[in-house]
């Protein structure tokens, strides 16, 4: 079979196809015949710096639709054949992929294959942004970094549909501004956001800031928070040293800073992982959200896509078609 592969960090060009052995499903896991994969940001991370990477040569890739393939001993509920949607750590960006039958979840009626890529990393975690961690409330307002991207397009949706009173944005092109609009956003800032929050808000500040950015752009959303405001870090997109919060900066306004990451829920708390998934799918088939697919690449030009995300000049979700 065909995989796509690192065996060194840089740049797109890193990402090689190689013929590979197609993987048996141990006990507890499922095989799936992968039909596209979505691609992640935290696949870019994983090739240029090492992001959750154990060893070399790796295989990206987090998040998969296709058929059960085969099933390993101890596994319930799920079928050969049966269409699924996975969230895996084991590399997708192959045309077999195994997974742990804990992240594998049938895919819910009505919802293609090709839709259902772009959900096992990107929904649940704008859910859990939005409503597990965030604790969102009607009324409430919300600043979210890197609107228009894939988690951005879905926070703005679920935000809105929460009963949000005003869900700001903030991109790095205007582009990228007029699109997030489509998706729940009632203003987005191009670049600088601290002083925009604070004539947006009357000097108010937001109840909720969402931030994958990190360093500066963290201290700024922390600075737009308004009295007892929340902010959740959920990535480091700026590579930026990791940052520190304390009483200083809390104490003042009774700010609190929370954190997120959907793989390490997956390894820890696996049945927590499901039910936030089984509620963050259901808004996809209820229509409350919608992930549009903005581009689609062969499997074998998955570096074209990394090209497009790196240059920053993507909008929601990118695909690789694996079926061939
Ligand atoms: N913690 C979790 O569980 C979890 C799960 C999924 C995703 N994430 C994080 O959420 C973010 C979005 O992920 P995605 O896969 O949906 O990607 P995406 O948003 O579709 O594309 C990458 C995003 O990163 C922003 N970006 C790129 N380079 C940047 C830089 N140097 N500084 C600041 N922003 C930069 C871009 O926004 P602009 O160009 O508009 O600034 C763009 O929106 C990523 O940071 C990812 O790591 C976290």
């Amino acid at each position: 079979m065909r995989a796509v592969e690192f065996q060194e960090y840089g740049g797109p060009e890193v990402l090689k196809v190689v013929e590979a052995d197609v993987p048996e499903p141990g006990p507890g896991e499922v095989s799936v015949d992968v039909a596209y994969v979505g691609v992640n940001f935290a696949d870019l991370k994983a090739r240029s710096e090492g992001y959750r990477v154990p060893s070399l040569p790796f295989r990206p890739g987090l998040e998969i639709s296709g058929r059960v393939r085969a099933v390993g001993t101890g596994v319930t509920g799920l079928a050969v054949g049966q269409k699924v949607a996975a969230l895996t750590q084991d590399g997708a960006y192959a045309d077999v992929v195994v997974a742990d039958a804990g992240t594998v979840f049938p895919l819910p009626a009505g919802v293609a294959l090709r839709a259902g890529a772009t959900l096992p990393s990107v929904l649940p975690t704008a859910y859990a942004l939005v409503h597990t961690v965030g604790r969102l409330q009607p009324g409430e307002t919300v600043l979210v970094q890197g609107a228009a991207g894939g988690v951005g397009t879905a926070v703005g949706q679920l935000a809105k549909a929460a009963g949000a009173r005003a869900v700001y944005g903030v991109v790095s092109s205007a582009a990228k501004a007029s699109y997030a609009q489509e998706y729940g956003y009632d203003e987005v800032f191009v670049g600088e956001f601290e002083q925009a929050v604070g004539a947006a808000t009357d000097g108010r500040g937001v109840d909720l800031a969402l931030d994958p950015v990190g360093g500066e752009t963290l201290r700024a959303s922390l600075a737009s928070l308004a009295r007892f405001g929340r902010l959740v870090s959920y990535g480091n997109a700026s590579g930026e040293p990791a940052w520190t919060v304390g009483q200083p900066e809390l104490y003042p306004r009774g700010l609190s800073v929370a954190g997120f990451s959907i793989l390490t829920l997956a390894q820890t708390a696996p049945e927590e992982l499901r039910t936030l998934t089984e509620q963050a799918f259901a808004t996809a088939v209820d229509g409350t959200v919608t992930l549009p697919v903005t581009a689609e690449f062969g499997l074998e030009e998955a570096a074209q896509a990394h090209r497009l995300m790196g240059a920053r000049t993507s909008t929601g979700k990118l695909l690789l078609r694996v079926a061939r």
